[in-house]
């Protein structure tokens, strides 16, 4: 019996590792060059953190995590996200002591238990990044002007930019009372999911996409009308922060998100090409977070992107980018000896960082040559017993088919000495 993989789970091959390894290289360079540090966090954390990170009335924590006790009775989540995590670190390693603000990103998979469809997986990977400490408008642009940066270079800098405001403790107690009264005579026609939240988190009525709540929704009041004066200043400055460096979007009202942190700003890059949810990257901010969590009352604002979906943009428009390799050097051998030779030599090249490639399979001239071949390498060596004895070999260059005899002394020198 086959064994496959679990479902919504699956492998990224190397020739798709190709486009992911030059995706994740590219922001890497680009976090690191606005400044931001790479974090590793835990796969796996203590329940309560996402409890109370995420939140405990969203769809993540009452129906997606991966939840299990360990063998010493400890209840552990896989994570679903990774800025619960990043926020536990901040606090679990005295960041708060460190030059203010701290700015992180970090590439990491992350498990939700979600109706498997396209572009929504159960194992998925998200690159992402934090700035913990920064109250400012500014930080939530430099954010939005970083994404912007990186989609450009990937040619997909024209995605849609959606933001909103939702408010924090100061306005959203009375919008929610707001909210309650608006729905209180629809909430009897809407989803068993919007009658749980009515009480709880009614915010969320506002992004069910189930026809019947939409329709319930029409004429809903929106946070973004009813911010205090601090929200609204702080949305304002970021519109004017976004004006400022030409980068377009739309105030999507409707915007919410669905983690509980959120206060203030949010935002997300979609697309028509990756599913029924179209969110490339979402992200905001969540000043509270970090108290909530025991720590001090630094602020923060973050965003995270699925790489399976950015990549499946980067597809349906053609552009993925490639880093595949080939040969610089590709050793074609006869017998036992001239093998050994060119096993030393391609050896010193791998050292040099040059790519050379020899046969492991004990293959024909002509199999080698067919490989060489498929492999794209740029020249041949070909070496036999004779060859070795007279101390040369043949050098056959795969663009032009031109051939040449060099002097078995001389490649090797050239290797040693770094001449290559
Ligand atoms: P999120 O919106 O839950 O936010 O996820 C961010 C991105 O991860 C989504 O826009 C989507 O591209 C991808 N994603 C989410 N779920 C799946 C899935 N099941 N399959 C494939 N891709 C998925 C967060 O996770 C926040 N931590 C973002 C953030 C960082 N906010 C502040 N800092």
């Amino acid at each position: 019996m086959k064994i496959s993989v679990p479902k919504g789970t699956k492998d990224i091959l190397p020739e798709e590792m190709a486009s992911w390894r030059k995706v994740e290289g590219l922001y890497t360079d680009v976090m690191l060059n606005a400044g931001y540090g790479e974090i590793r966090i835990p796969v796996f954390e203590y329940t309560e953190l996402f409890d109370r990170g995420v939140g405990d009335t969203t769809d993540i924590v009452q129906k997606e995590m991966y939840t299990f006790e360990d063998k010493g009775g400890r209840s552990l989540t896989l994570r679903p996200e990774g800025t619960a995590g990043i926020a536990r670190s901040y606090i679990e390693n005295g960041m708060s002591s460190l030059p203010q603000p701290v700015k992180l990103f970090y590439k990491i998979t992350a498990y939700r238990y979600e109706n498997v469809q396209k572009g929504r997986y159960r194992e998925f990977n998200q690159m992402g990044a934090e700035i913990i400490g920064a109250d400012s408008p500014n930080a939530d642009v430099e954010l939005i002007s970083i994404l912007g940066n990186f989609f450009g270079k990937l040619g997909i800098g024209d995605l849609r930019l959606e933001i909103n405001s939702i408010g924090c403790n100061v306005c959203r107690p009375a919008y929610n009372e707001l909210l309650r009264d608006y729905y209180k005579d629809r909430i009897e026609g809407m989803c068993s999911d919007c009658k749980r939240r009515y009480e709880t988190n009614p915010l969320r009525l506002i992004d069910c996409k189930e026809e019947k709540c939409l329709e319930a929704s029409r004429d809903v009041p929106y946070i973004t009308d009813n911010l205090c004066e601090d929200c609204a200043s702080h949305f304002s400055n970021v519109k004017t922060g976004l004006d400022r460096l030409d980068i377009e979007y739309n105030v999507n009202k409707q915007i919410v998100r669905g983690l509980d942190y959120y206060k203030k700003t949010v935002f997300e890059f979609v697309s028509a090409n990756v599913g029924t949810q179209g969110t490339v990257c979402g992200g905001g901010r969540y000043d509270g977070l970090i108290d909530s969590l025991g720590g001090s009352d630094a602020p923060g604002v973050g965003f995270s992107m699925g790489t399976e979906r950015l990549m499946m943009e980067l597809e349906s428009r053609k552009l993925l980018p490639s880093d595949e390799r080939s040969p610089e050097i590709y050793f074609v051998t006869v017998g036992e000896k001239p093998y050994a030779y060119a096993r030393k030599i391609s050896c010193a090249l791998r050292k040099a960082d040059i790519y050379s490639e020899m046969d492991l399979l004990g293959r024909s001239v002509k199999a080698q040559m067919k490989d060489a071949n498929r492999k794209n390498a740029k020249y041949v060596v070909v070496m036999g017993e004779e060859e070795i004895s007279q101390n040369k070999a043949e050098i056959l260059v795969m663009e032009t088919g031109e051939r040449k005899d060099v002097s078995l002394d001389s490649i090797y020198k050239r290797i040693v000495e770094k001449k290559v």
